[in-house]
């Protein structure tokens, strides 16, 4: 098992460890019963990993002596919204949790988001920890503190920066995992990889194809980097306000694209096409090499991710999304461009005009 510690705005207390293994549970179990964080633990879960893998941890847990209840909601993003979070809260207020209690959140992003949400504001706010179940949720959601829930206005409105007490990663939640949900991680760990750690990328270009299912020793490697690199960016900037805008990285284009595709493209598949977008912006503006473009694309695709938009899509719709963000964000779209792999940076120099000639060259790939 490896361990990462994540060191926060120089405050001990701030700070918390990444454990990183496979099979871990008891560990974990073990772990959580030593550092004697609460005197009672509510698991909050959904229904998909509830049943999957619910009754064995909570049975982990009460093997190690640790007195745990569950309470679950029905799977997916539709529930991360305010009148599950009060339902959640009144199942706990029922139980009698108190302060001396924590939170433990088993499963995907919408879990880790929710949880950590209800224990910033539960009786002023008390301890969780993440035990993230999906890849994204593992390389991604459950590191960096920031929590939240949908509103009818948008995506992740209400929320707050909370840090959990501690992460812990069993890869073997990834063995029940469907690979469109795999490749949603996947695409946030190629991400990495060109953002930060050009190693990682060539790791991926040698491993494409053994990295899915053959070896778990591989994919504890790619994981182990992914959280470094999460963990090093949050570190220098917690709270999002410079730095860490670099992890959006593809995902300006890939929102607008998942929004308009009406979310028959999955998160995965958008931000991948968003990455292959801002690539090519970035070739256009003659910051990037043309072959990093190709990699990073031949990459994305041997990893069976797509880069080429349906022509299903309009053109004119995915820009008009494009410009809602930008009057969130003044005037100027903000782009996350590439002036080398492993070099980004935030730019607003695209014009309207080469982001529609991207859109409409990645179309006919
Ligand atoms: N807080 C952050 O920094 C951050 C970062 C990225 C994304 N997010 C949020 O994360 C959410 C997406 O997370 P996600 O992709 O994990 O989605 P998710 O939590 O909805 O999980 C995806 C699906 O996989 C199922 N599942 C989970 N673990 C499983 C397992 N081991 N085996 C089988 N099925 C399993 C879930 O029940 C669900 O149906 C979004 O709401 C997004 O806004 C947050």
């Amino acid at each position: 098992m490896n361990k990462i510690k994540v060191n926060l705005d120089k405050k001990i207390s701030a700070s918390y460890e990444i454990y990183i293994g496979r099979k871990i549970l008891d560990r974990i179990g073990m772990i959580i019963a030593k550092n004697e964080l609460a005197s009672r633990y509510v698991v909050i879960t959904d229904s998909n990993v509830s049943d999957l893998h619910g009754e064995r941890f909570l049975r982990t847990l009460s093997d190690m002596g640790i007195q745990a209840d569950m309470i679950e909601f029905p799977a997916g993003e539709a529930s991360k919204n305010v009148d599950v979070m009060l339902d959640i809260i009144k199942k706990l207020l029922d139980m009698g949790v108190d302060r001396r209690s924590a939170l433990i959140a088993l499963g995907g992003g919408v879990v880790g988001d929710l949880t950590g949400f209800v224990a910033s504001t539960y009786m002023r706010g008390i301890p969780y920890i993440q035990v993230p179940t999906t890849l994204l949720a593992q390389v991604d959601s459950s590191i960096g503190g920031k929590t939240g829930i949908d509103l009818s206005a948008g995506k992740n409105l209400l929320g707050t920066f909370y840090q959990p007490k501690g992460v812990f990663i069993d890869l073997s939640f990834l063995q029940t995992l469907p690979p469109r949900e795999f490749n949603n991680g996947m695409a946030e760990i190629v991400k990495y990889g060109i953002i930060e750690d050009t190693d990682l990328f060539s790791l991926l270009e040698d491993e494409a194809k053994t990295i899915r299912n053959e070896s778990m020793v591989l994919l504890e490697t790619v994981i182990g980097r992914s959280c470094r690199i999460k963990k090093s960016i949050v570190e220098t900037d917690e709270k999002e306000s410079g730095l860490r805008r670099i992890l959006n990285f593809g995902h300006t284009i890939g929102h607008a694209i998942e929004a308009e595709s009406g979310y028959s493209l999955s998160h995965g598949e958008a931000v991948s096409i968003g990455m292959a977008a801002a690539a090519m912006v970035s070739e256009k503006l003659k910051y990037l090499p043309s072959r990093d473009m190709e990699r990073i694309m031949k990459l994305a695709e041997a990893l069976g991710l797509p880069c080429g938009i349906p022509d299903s899509l309009s053109t004119e719709g995915i820009l008009s999304r494009l410009k809602t963000d930008k009057k969130k964000q003044g005037d100027v779209i903000n782009f996350v461009l590439l002036k080398k792999l492993g070099s980004p940076f935030v730019s607003s120099e695209a014009p309207e005009e080469m982001i529609r000639e991207t859109i409409n060259m990645l179309k006919g790939r």
